[in-house]
């Protein structure tokens, strides 16, 4: 039976939604069964069909963005990471990708960054990555380095660079550039410098897979280290990895490739990228694409699509879902799977996104840090029987599936 519902999400925009009524299953139903018949209706909710990337089948179309917590001593995992990312692992969403994890010490934006530059920090995350696969959802290292804007404090302290007194470290980047005021001018890398930077990509990438991640992510978004050579206006060199389209995206697509090379063929590889720097002159959409074709032969199997963090003074035009329009254009045009985030905070909204093709996957952050929940909500409100743990099964509604 068919309910058809219209539900209003955001000012101007109302979706009919076609969602089947509460259905009858049997409470103890495995997941895996309920989520096979979903496959076999054509009227299922699209925000909850799943997702095959690779060897790994995502329960749904729901992630959660990788969000620091600057709670880490030596880029090692704390108490603190476990319970945050374990409440989440356990909220429904299909795919949690971890926090920026430096590939090395001078890559952290702050001294409480998680990193995976060397051995002793694969433990903490293991257990993460462990619990999470068994409450159904799939762990993600996004593997970070952030160049010119490393060395800051914490989240929720002044957005400057440390100087030594205070824990911080000197920067490098392409050029001797600074982000802006408070930042310090960063040393620029040579290119044994360079190979150094790839390197360590890739060993992260090894470790990651020690750690038993099933999915990782490069971060070249947000105006750290990558994005810093993709954006003309923080990458001046006249080398081979400055001026042109292609010296300017060489970086990346070697990060790309040595870190494809590590990590195993059966896993999917994400990469995170802004798509506009929001400045004339910068970075734009045009070439986001461009790099993105490029992309899917080097083995990426899904673009991250976000936007802006290259210089302070952008005119960002937010608003709800406003990136979206840029996964919807790199899917369309670069032909690659996109996810859509920035300020989707609805499951209306969120189902609308994958429902008329403009990505592959919503993923939702703040929304997420606010309730946990968020997914098996969206699922009851959407009509789709979820699956809950069955230590909360008595809190479920009616339906639920014991995970
Ligand atoms: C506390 C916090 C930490 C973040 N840390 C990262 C990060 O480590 N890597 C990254 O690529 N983006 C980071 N972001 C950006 C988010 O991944 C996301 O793109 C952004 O919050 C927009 O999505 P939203 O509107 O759903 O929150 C962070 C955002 C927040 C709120």
């Amino acid at each position: 039976m068919q309910v058809n519902v219209k539900i209003r999400f955001a000012a101007s925009l109302i979706v009919d939604l076609s969602v089947p009524a509460r259905h009858g299953c049997a409470l103890l139903q495995s997941a895996n069964s309920i989520e096979r018949s979903f496959t076999r209706n054509r009227t299922m909710t699209h925000l909850f069909e799943p997702l095959k990337l690779r060897d790994i089948v995502l329960r749904n179309r729901i992630g959660i963005p990788p969000m620091c917590q600057y709670s880490a001593s030596d880029g090692i995992a704390a108490n603190w990471h476990f319970v945050h990312y374990g409440s989440r692992a356990v909220g429904g969403a299909a795919l949690m990708i971890i926090e920026a994890t430096a590939v090395a010490p001078e890559g952290r934006i702050t001294p409480g960054d998680l990193g995976l530059w060397e051995d002793r920090q694969i433990e903490p995350l293991a257990r993460i990555v462990q619990f999470s696969q068994e409450q159904g959802c799939v762990a993600a290292a996004q593997l970070a380095h952030a160049g010119r804007k490393a060395s800051a404090g914490l989240g929720w302290q002044a957005q400057r660079t440390l100087d030594a007194s205070e824990g911080g470290w000197t920067t490098v980047a392409p050029s001797a550039v600074s982000f802006g005021e408070g930042y310090a001018v960063p040393r620029e890398l040579d290119e044994a410098g360079i190979r150094q930077v790839v390197a360590q990509f890739a060993a992260a990438a090894h470790r990651a897979c020690e750690a038993g991640l099933q999915t990782l992510e490069i971060h070249a978004a947000h105006g750290y280290l990558l994005h810093q050579f993709l954006s003309p206006l923080s990458n001046r060199r006249k080398d081979a990895y400055g001026g042109s389209f292609e010296n300017r995206t060489r970086l990346v697509r070697e990060v790309v490739a040595a870190v494809r090379a590590k990590w195993p063929e059966r896993l999917p590889l994400l990469i995170r990228l802004s798509a506009t720097d929001w400045v004339d002159g910068g970075w734009n959409v045009e070439e986001t694409i461009e790099l993105c074709r490029t992309l899917r032969g080097l083995g990426v199997d899904l673009v991250d699509v976000s936007s802006a963090g290259l210089v302070p003074t952008a005119k960002i035009a937010a608003g709800p879902g406003f990136q979206t329009e840029f996964a919807a254009r790199v899917r369309r045009e670069a032909g690659v799977a996109t996810a859509a985030v920035g300020l989707i905070t609805s499951p209306a909204q969120a189902d609308h996104i994958i429902r008329t093709g403009q990505a592959d996957m919503v993923l939702l952050g703040r929304e997420i840090l606010r309730n946990p929940y968020w997914p098996m909500g969206a699922a009851q409100a959407l009509g789709h029987a979820a699956s809950w743990p069955p230590q909360y099964l008595r809190a479920a509604p009616a339906g639920s599936l014991a995970r």
